[in-house]
Formats: C-alpha cells, sequence, structure tokens
C-alpha cells in the first residue's frame, strides 16, 4: 500500500509524539526512584564512572568481572555456569570439570558428582558422605565447591596421588575432632608432626618450613604451627587483627577446621600447580552465580 505524502507525516508526528510521552514518563519514574537523577542504562553508568574517574579504563580479567559484572548486579546464568563446568582451563590449566563428573552414578562420575546438569552441581556429591556443594543465595567461599577451585593441598605441592588417611593424618583429625587440648597427647604426638618433614606425604616439607611465625614475610598467612597457642590463633592475626584472625581449627569439629581441609582435599582440576593463582575470574562468577541464587533457567 502507497501513504499519502500526508499521512506519512502524520504518523511520523505520532510516533514522535508518542516517543516523547514515552520518553517523559520514563524520565518521571526515574526522577521518583532515584533522587532527582535521571536513570542511566548501564552502558551510560559505565561511561559516567569512567569520566568521574570512579573506575580505572584499563585492567585484566579480574578487575572487568568486579567492576563490569559484579559491582553492577549483573545476572549470572546458568548457561555460563554449564560452559564452564564442560570447558577445558576454565579454572586454571587443566581438563574440564565434567569429563570426572558428569552422572550420580558414583561408579561413572568421581563422588557421583554431576557437574553437567544444573539439578547435579545443586544437589551436589551423592557417594557417601552425600552432600551439596553450597547453599544457593549464601556466600559459598567456604564451601566445598569453591574452596576445590582455591584451596591448595597441604603441605603444598602434595601430589593428589598420596593418601589423605595415613595414621598422621588421623591423629591430627582425632586431636581436633576431641576437643583440640594443649595436654600431653598433644605436645608428645600431635604437636611435632608439624615441624616434621615427610610427616603428611613422601618428599614434602614441614609445615613449619613454611608457617613458623605471626610474621609474613615469611610465615606465609602470618600461620604459626610451632605451638598450640599459634595454632589456635590462626592466621592473618596481624593484618586482620588478633580478634579477626581467621581460625584454623574449629575445636570438636575436624570437617570445618581448615587444617583438616588442607590436609584431606586438593584443588580442582587435579594437578593443577599451586603456582596458579586462586582466584580465577571464572571462580568469582560462579560464586557470584551461587550468591544470587544459583537459578537454573
Ligand atoms: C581428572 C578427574 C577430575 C577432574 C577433571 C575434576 N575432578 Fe573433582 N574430583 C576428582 C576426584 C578423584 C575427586 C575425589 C577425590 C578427592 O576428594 O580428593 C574429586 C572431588 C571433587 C569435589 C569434592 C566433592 C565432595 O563431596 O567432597 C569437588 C567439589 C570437585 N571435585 C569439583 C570439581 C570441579 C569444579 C572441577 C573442574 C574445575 C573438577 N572437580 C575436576 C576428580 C576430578
Ligand atoms: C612450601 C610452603 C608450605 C608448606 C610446607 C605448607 N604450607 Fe600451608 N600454606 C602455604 C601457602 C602458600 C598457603 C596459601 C594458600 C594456598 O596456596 O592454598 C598456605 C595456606 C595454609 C592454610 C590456610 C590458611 C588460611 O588463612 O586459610 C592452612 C590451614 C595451612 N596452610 C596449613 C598447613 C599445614 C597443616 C601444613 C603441613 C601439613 C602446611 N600448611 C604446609 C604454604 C605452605
Amino acid at each position: 500500500m502507497q501513504l499519502s505524502h500526508s499521512t506519512k507525516l502524520r504518523l511520523t508526528q505520532i510516533v514522535k509524539a508518542g516517543c516523547v510521552v514515552a520518553v517523559l514518563g520514563f524520565t518521571f519514574a526515574g526522577n521518583a526512584f532515584a533522587d532527582d537523577k535521571p536513570s542511566l542504562t548501564l552502558g551510560e553508568q559505565y561511561i559516567q564512572d569512567l569520566k568521574d574517574g570512579k573506575i580505572a579504563a584499563a585492567g585484566d580479567d579480574d578487575h572487568v568481572v568486579k567492576e563490569l559484572i559484579i559491582k553492577r548486579r549483573i545476572p549470572i546464568t546458568y548457561k555460563y555456569i554449564s560452559t564452564l563446568m564442560s570447558t577445558p582451563n576454565a579454572f586454571g590449566p587443566g581438563v574440564a570439570c565434567t569429563t570426572c563428573h558428569n552422572s550420580q552414578d558414583a561408579s561413572k562420575s568421581y563422588r557421583g558428582l554431576d557437574l553437567s546438569t544444573c539439578k547435579g552441581i545443586i544437589e551436589g556429591s551423592t557417594e557417601k558422605p552425600k552432600r551439596a556443594l553450597f547453599v544457593p543465595g549464601k556466600d559459598p567461599k567456604r564451601d566445598i565447591l569453591v574452596r576445590r577451585l582455591r584451596n591448595n593441598r597441604m603441605p603444598l605441592g602434595q601430589g593428589f596421588e598420596n593418601s589423605t588417611y595415613t595414621p598422621n593424618h588421623m591423629l591430627v583429625k582425632q586431636w581436633i575432632d576431641d576437643g583440640a587440648k594443649n595436654d600431653e597427647h598433644f605436645t608428645k604426638n600431635v604437636l611435632p608432626l608439624f615441624s616434621t618433614a615427610n610427616a603428611f606425604g613422601p618428599e614434602t616439607p614441614a609445615c613449619t618450613a613454611c608457617h613458623m611465625s605471626n610474621q609474613e614475610p615469611p610465615s606465609f598467612h602470618e600461620l604459626n604451627l610451632t605451638t598450640h597457642a599459634g595454632i589456635l590463633l590462626g592466621a592473618d592475626s596481624i593484618a586482620k587483627g588478633v580478634d579477626k584472625a581467621t581460625k584454623v581449627i574449629i575445636p570438636g569439629n575436624s570437617s570445618l577446621s581448615f587444617v583438616w581441609q588442607h590436609l584431606s582435599e586438593d584443588r580442582m582440576p587435579p594437578g593443577i600447580s599451586p603456582s596458579e593463582p586462586r582466584d580465577h575470574p571464572n571462580t568469582t562468577i560462579l560464586a557470584t552465580w551461587i550468591k544470587q541464587g544459583a537459578k537454573c533457567d
């Protein structure tokens, strides 16, 4: 159909008028909620923040994730998480997670953990001890999934192949579960293990080679494993303050104690070097998806 010139003109006017009304409506709504500042799109806000010097223009992946994704509350989709789980090198060099964790059948998949579906990720390990890897909506920093992506097994560099359940490992675990007391048994049988080479794996340095005082350097995380008081005080007592030091022992609960977690768990994917950065941008994105509620759609 051919439109006459005047009809076209009127249509244009109506469309323009409609836009003005829409813009006014939008501006009004924006004003009502944002202290008289017009609402900006994500992109406009970003440019504004750059101009105001609130964020740096250049940066690495960490910067992009922090400034453009987390701070701006971009919803993370399950589709991205699904891609991460099935992509090699997604969290640092190594094969994809779903190579080894692809079914809830523990005869085919380690820990009966299926990281290839959203349901599988949320349900967690199905082999004994059956457990979820995080709580949707909660910061997962200390939960199994994230710590398996960040925490290196100790002594640092200790291979996946060495047992985590040697008699020495069991002495430490039992001591924690029995209340982590400063008694004769501890002084005689447990404390010396931390300062003995090869106590927790062949050809490994003593824990105290790296954790010998509250000063970093030379002691990693200001962690002192040479005395009962030092062990109970925990890590980073100078950086964070004595009251806020990271407790590495929870008396009576070995599974929550970082010393036991670091003795019995290693970082994923298996074989990744401890010198690979622990805060991979994709680990941050995975944690953000969990904090946002771990939605499957
Ligand atoms: C080459 C095989 C392999 C790959 C690849 C792999 N894992 Fe694992 N994973 C294992 C084995 C073996 C265990 C059990 C042994 C252990 O607990 O140390 C395990 C245990 C786990 C656990 C502990 C579950 C529990 O209930 O304790 C988590 C979480 C995990 N893997 C996550 C991942 C993630 C995330 C990736 C991808 C970055 C990954 N894994 C890649 C072999 C693998
Ligand atoms: C070669 C040096 C080295 C040795 C040996 C070593 N560690 Fe570590 N430890 C580190 C480093 C580096 C970190 C930082 C975190 C990481 O890389 O996972 C760390 C972190 C830790 C943490 C976590 C502290 C926190 O703030 O969360 C604990 C607990 C720990 N080590 C215990 C031990 C125990 C127990 C041993 C002996 C079985 C040991 N370490 C042996 C270097 C070492």
